[in-house]
């Protein structure tokens, strides 16, 4: 019936983000580090959230598994993961969602790792808190995982301790653990930000591998645009606390239509060398509490113009795009000339 919630949702539709605001201490005298953010994920598709530090991509990504740190609580806004109503949802479906519905992987792999356990048992722990099996096949899914990850002999590997283990490894025993519930959603936050090069690519591309493979949506947070770029299908920009952006990622990055999102790429220092850290932007992010009413962007733009003063948000200015710049078809005018 049209209209009815899965036919709004659609078909592929894994996570539906709507006007998502996010704040710490009581509503009255407290702030918002997340003040308007609206994204989605699809089936079998990488989406990566991009942004400077501080411009809450990791408060979204615990927003969406229900995960908020003490004294942070979604102020207003939906997200709806598969048919789960996150903001409004009971404890049974809470755990439904932490247990089987989403995956999450952290920064730091040793935070999620138990140094006393070996690999392979806290995998078969996961396995076996999501659905009822045995200890051996929870065993048997455990190898299965880490083969998965590309472990070599993974009964072997099975036994190790994570101080045994490259931190590439550790990061892919952690990925093995958030898969092991069978989520249909695997949240990344900068999931390779304490590795190498190599390693990184080698991470990122086995993430983004699953999503084809396994047919799930990945939510890849990444401070990098030109690794976004390299392994995502779809870029989300955010700042200060909003999504500023969104569209396909080479659209994104041939065709910038955000003042912030070009003043990014400009920052990246060569499409190749994907690692380096961010050259800075002039100036810095307006601090939580004190964000402009208008465009957050316009202290540190060189392209705004009076009316940027004003509030501003984020439509479809052509399909499948969206922004929130004012100036967004004077983008399309530079990079036009700059094409030609
Ligand atoms: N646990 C917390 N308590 C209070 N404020 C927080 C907490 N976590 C984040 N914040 C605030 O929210 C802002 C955005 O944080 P975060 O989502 O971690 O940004 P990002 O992941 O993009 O770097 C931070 O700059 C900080 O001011
Ligand atoms: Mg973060």
């Amino acid at each position: 019936m049209a209209g009815s919630p899965s036919e709004k949702r659609g078909a592929g539709r894994l996570l539906a983000v709507r006007d998502l605001r996010v704040g710490v201490g009581p509503q009255e005298d407290g702030f918002d580090p997340v003040s308007d953010a609206s994204l989605h994920a699809d089936r079998g598709e990488v989406v990566g959230v991009v942004g400077e530090s501080g411009s809450g991509k990791s408060l979204t990504l615990r927003a969406i598994a229900a995960l908020l740190p003490p004294g942070v609580a979604v102020r207003s806004g939906d997200v709806d993961v598969g048919d789960i109503d996150v903001v409004h949802a009971d404890r049974r479906e809470v755990h439904r969602l932490r247990g089987g519905a989403v995956g999450m992987v952290f920064q730091e792999p040793m935070t999620a790792l138990n140094p006393t356990m070996r690999i392979g048992p806290q995998i078969a722990e996961a396995a076996r808190a999501h659905r009822k099996v045995s200890r051996v096949e929870a065993k048997a899914r455990a190898i299965e995982l880490l083969g998965q990850m590309q472990f070599t002999e993974p009964e072997r590997r099975y036994r190790l301790y994570p101080h045994e283990l490259s931190g590439g490894m550790r990061q892919r025993v952690v990925i093995a653990i958030a898969l092991a519930g069978d989520p249909e959603l695997l949240l990344c936050d900068e999931p390779t930000t304490a590795l190498d090069a190599t390693v990184t690519m080698r991470v990122l591309g086995l993430i983004t591998g699953l999503a084809k493979e396994l047919d799930i949506g990945i939510l890849l947070v990444t401070h990098d645009l030109g690794v976004a770029a390299r392994v995502c299908d779809r870029i989300v920009v955010m700042y200060a606390g909003r999504v500023v952006e969104e569209g396909p990622a080479v659209a994104i990055l041939r065709r910038p239509r955000h003042a912030y999102t070009l003043a990014l790429l400009q920052a990246v220092p060569t499409r190749e060398s994907t690692i380096e850290a961010l050259r800075a932007i002039p100036g810095s992010p307006p601090k939580v509490g004190e964000v402009p009413s208008g465009c957050p962007f316009v202290p540190r733009c060189t392209l705004a113009e009076p009316a940027c003063e004003q509030p501003v948000s984020l439509v479809e200015i052509a399909a499948g795009r969206m922004s929130a710049c004012r100036r967004h078809e004077l983008l399309a005018d530079l990079v036009e000339a700059d094409d030609a």
